[in-house]
Formats: structure tokens, C-alpha cells, sequence
């Protein structure tokens, strides 16, 4: 597998699907680039370059993670496989995937250059300021927080997204406190000190994907890692603070994270992932940067949050997690979970064996679907990754008096765009959560009638006696194709 993000990109290269780009401004030209690349059917990664303003080598990627192909392989999986096969493959490899510890190596690339105290100026990397309206330029979309508690027993790593607001100043925004860095900083900030802080940028996907799956307070995301690619992931002790991180990672900043009560900034908003924003500049906790770190040559990796469904890191692995909650519920018979709009809607396809059997799965999911308004449950005829399959089978198979839930008060998250103001203002995170039936009525499914198109092997046939033919390459059919 990739060793660094390096390693990665040049493989999405021999893919075909990386794009070179070059004269690009940082002021919303790279970001209105991203959303026009994510919005294309390939959604190719973009590596900027000679960036407005900025010497040539100070580059910026993006797009990294979206494209299913792409995701797939950052997990280690087959890049090839279909998109419900590739879902399957990674369920199956995270079921059996061991952490594995990190290692302390003696080399880290991100020293190849350092500015420290008074030479620190974040002024020389090209910082997006992704969109228009958002509240400044964002060093870190996809960067590694990375703390270590007091006791030096645990190191959290986590994706909390990073404003620069001057030269040696940034903010990180924890959305809530019991987010892990939040709770290791307060025990700092409790006996009146500032939290040391480091801040890898342009970290291999494979840390991204760790730093974004739930870990357990007081396990390191780099164990999950480093079990992902099935080798350990090479850290090394940031020269500031002494916290660990990836030796191979493109820029580390380094710092202390102030008490809120000595400092704040006023941080955001940025576009959420939602498709919208969540609201007004909130005062955030501050990083006096004491040091910076960076390759030659380095690579700033972000990931602006994108209308649904471009911006859905890791395409649909992630609801490998939920698939997996459903069994564990013993729901049985599942033949796919797919998320769409960025898992705004969750689908479950199922065979049916008892009453009750789709409703139980829909439950369920309702319940463990973070801000995910919509929950379907299909037959196992559908396939839940195809919106016009799913909708089809919404449109034919839902008796709306019927088949129609509505369960309420339930998880959603203050960047929910449905909650009013008032509703904000007095604290409320709730929404209420849409559960559709599209299955055939369990009482009489064997009655209902039978759907006119062929089978999806009648259909693999077809195509492969037929494709010269329906390609324009010839008229008479493939013999060899059996
Ligand atoms: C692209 C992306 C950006 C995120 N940005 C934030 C953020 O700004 N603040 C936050 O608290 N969580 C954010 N999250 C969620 C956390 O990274 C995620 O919940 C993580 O598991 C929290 O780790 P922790 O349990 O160690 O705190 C983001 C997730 C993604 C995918």
C-alpha cells in the first residue's frame, strides 16, 4: 500500500483519474475548481500548482476521497470492484482488521524545513478561502488535531477543522466537548495551562479515514490505521511539543492551544456538509503557532465540505459502521446499506423472511442515522447505491397511507438546516426522522406482480454477446462470449 500521501496520489495518477492545475488563485478560484471537479461524473483528484502569488512547488490537493475508485483504494480494496461489491469487500476487511501500533522512526520528512517563534508565518503556504461566504481561510479541512493528555498516555488524533487567522494564529473548532481533543484540553485548560497542540496537514488517507471513524477515548486512531494499511504507521515526536505525529505527513504545525478564557477568535462559518451554513461566526479556542514544519515542496491536502452528494469522504465505506449496528441488532437478510446526499438518506436493501422484518431494519437505522432525515428499506431486488432503482421502488411499492413512518425528536446535530432559529437559540438539536417501506407488503409479496425487467445475470449475458453490436463496432453478435 502507499507509504504517504505522495505515495497515494501517484497511484490515482496511474489511474487516470489525477489533474494537474496550474495558475489557480487560493482566493475561491481553487475551491469553485474543487466544486466543479467534484460535480463531474469522475469527480478526478486536483493537485494546484504555481498557485497565484505563491512560489511553484506550494501546492494544494483536493478532491482526494470522493471518487469511489479512489476511496477504494486508500482503504486497500480493489478499485475495480462495483460500488455495493467494494462496500461489501470493506465490511468484510474492517470486520477482520487488527489495530496496529504505531512506530517511532528516527527520519521525518517534515523536517526538511522548520520556522520557529518569531519566523513562523502561515502567510506562506496558499491557504484556500474555499467559497464567499466563508468567515476566512481554512488551513485545515482534512488536518490531524493531535493532542496528548497529560499523563503522555494517550494520543487523539482527530479531524476538527482549522481557521488561520494571521501569521502564527489559528482556531480549532471542537463541535462539541465531548469531542476527545476538547476533553484532553480542558484537563489543561482546568489547571490553568494551554494545551500542547500539533496540526499534521497532508497526512496519508488512510490516518483521514481513522481520525473521522468514532475511536474510544484513550485509543490512539493511529493503532486504526496503521490496521487498515497492515503496517504500522510512522510517527515521530513534533521538536516543540514532543506529541507524535505522522513522520511522512506534509506540514506540521505546532503550538498551544490557549485556555478560552485567555483567548478567542471569532471562527466560520464555513459551508457545512450539509449543502448550507449552520450559522454565525461562534468565538473558538486559539493555537499560538510556536513552530512549523514542512516538506520541500509541500502538499496542502484540504477538504472543503461540499453540497451532498460531492462531498462524501470515503464515497460509501463509512456506512459499513451502520451495516454492521444493524446486524449486530440482529437484522438478518440485509443485502446492501448505501448512503446517499452524503448519508442525509441511509437505503437498506433486505430479503424479507418475516412481518415486521424491513420496519425492524428501518427502526434501527433511524436510530444510529446521524442527521440522516430519510431512512428507506428496499427488496432485495433493488439496488440500494441506484437513487432511480430506489425511487422506482418508492414510487411503486410505497402505499404512502401504509408504509410511511414518522419517528420524532430524534438525532440530528445543530448544523441541521431544518431546525428554525428559535429552536437554535434554545439549544435544540432534534429533528424527526422519515422511515419509508419500499418493499412489497410482507402479507402478500408473493402475489405482487412480477417486475418486467430481465434478471441482472439475463443482463450480464446480453451485454456480453451484444456489446460489439450495441457499441457500433460490428452488427452480428460476440460468439466468443458464450
Ligand atoms: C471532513 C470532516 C470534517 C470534520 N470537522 C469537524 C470539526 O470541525 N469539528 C468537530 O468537532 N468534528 C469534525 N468532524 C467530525 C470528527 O472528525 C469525528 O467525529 C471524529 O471521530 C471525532 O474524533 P474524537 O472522538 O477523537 O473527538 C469532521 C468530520 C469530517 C469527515
Amino acid at each position: 500500500m502507499y507509504r504517504d500521501l505522495r505515495e497515494f496520489i501517484g497511484l490515482v495518477g496511474e489511474m487516470g483519474l489525477l489533474r494537474h492545475v496550474e495558475g489557480a488563485d487560493a482566493y475561491l478560484e481553487i475551491g469553485g475548481i474543487t466544486e466543479v471537479a467534484a460535480s463531474r461524473p469522475e469527480s478526478p483528484m486536483l493537485l494546484f500548482d504555481s498557485i497565484v502569488g505563491y512560489p511553484r512547488g506550494f501546492r494544494v490537493l483536493t478532491n482526494a476521497t470522493f471518487n469511489i475508485r479512489m476511496a477504494a483504494l486508500a482503504l486497500g480494496l480493489d478499485p475495480d470492484l462495483s460500488p455495493l461489491d467494494a462496500l461489501k469487500a470493506w465490511k468484510v476487511k474492517s470486520g477482520r482488521t487488527k489495530p496496529i501500533p504505531p512506530v517511532v522512526v528516527k527520519h521525518a520528512g517534515f523536517l526538511e524545513n522548520t520556522m520557529r517563534g518569531p519566523e513562523v508565518d502561515l502567510d506562506r503556504f496558499p491557504v484556500p478561502h474555499w467559497r464567499e461566504h466563508d468567515g476566512g481561510p481554512y488551513i485545515g479541512t482534512s488536518a490531524l488535531v493531535v493532542t496528548r493528555d497529560q499523563q503522555n498516555e494517550w494520543t487523539n488524533t482527530a479531524i476538527y477543522r482549522v481557521q488561520k487567522h494571521s501569521k502564527n494564529r489559528v482556531t480549532v473548532q471542537f463541535d462539541h466537548r465531548g469531542r476527545h481533543g476538547y476533553m484532553i484540553a480542558q484537563k489543561y485548560w482546568d489547571v490553568g495551562k494551554p494545551c500542547p497542540i500539533a496540526i499534521a496537514i497532508g497526512e496519508d488517507p488512510s490516518l483521514f479515514f481513522a481520525a473521522i471513524e468514532p475511536v474510544p477515548a484513550g485509543k490512539t486512531e493511529y493503532e486504526n490505521a496503521g490496521g487498515l494499511k497492515g503496517t504500522p504507521i510512522e510517527v515521530y515526536p513534533g521538536p516543540e511539543t514532543g506529541i507524535l505525529v505522522p513522520a511522512y505527513c506534509e506540514i506540521v504545525l505546532e503550538g498551544l492551544l490557549l485556555p478560552p478564557d485567555q483567548q478567542t477568535l471569532l471562527e466560520g462559518p464555513i459551508g457545512e456538509f450539509t449543502g448550507y451554513y449552520a450559522g454565525e461566526p461562534k468565538p473558538c479556542p486559539v493555537v499560538e503557532v510556536t513552530a512549523v514544519h514542512h516538506r520541500n515542496d509541500p502538499i496542502l491536502y484540504g477538504a472543503p465540505p461540499l453540497k451532498p452528494p460531492r462531498g462524501a469522504h470515503f464515497g460509501p465505506f463509512r456506512a459499513a459502521r451502520l451495516w454492521n449496528v444493524l446486524e449486530a441488532a440482529g437484522i438478518t437478510d440485509i443485502v446492501g446499506v448505501w448512503p446517499h446526499l452524503s448519508s442525509l438518506m441511509i437505503v437498506i436493501a433486505l430479503q424479507q423472511r418475516y412481518a415486521g422484518h424491513a420496519k425492524r431494519a428501518g427502526l434501527v437505522a433511524a436510530a444510529n442515522a446521524y442527521m440522516g432525515r430519510l431512512v428507506v428499506v428496499v427488496d432485495e431486488d433493488i439496488d440500494p447505491s441506484s437513487l432511480e432503482d430506489v425511487m422506482w421502488a418508492v414510487a411503486t411499492r410505497c402505499e404512502a397511507s401504509e408504509s410511511i413512518d414518522i419517528v420524532r425528536n430524534a438525532w440530528s446535530s445543530h448544523l441541521d438546516p431544518r431546525i428554525s432559529p428559535d429552536e437554535k437559540s434554545r439549544g435544540v438539536t432534534t429533528h424527526s426522522k422519515l422511515i419509508i417501506e419500499a418493499c412489497r407488503p410482507f402479507a402478500w409479496k408473493d402475489q405482487f406482480p412480477r417486475p418486467t425487467a430481465m434478471s441482472p445475470d439475463a443482463a450480464r449475458r446480453i451485454t456480453a454477446k451484444w456489446s460489439r453490436a450495441l457499441d457500433g463496432g460490428s452488427n452480428r453478435p460476440d460468439l466468443g462470449a458464450g
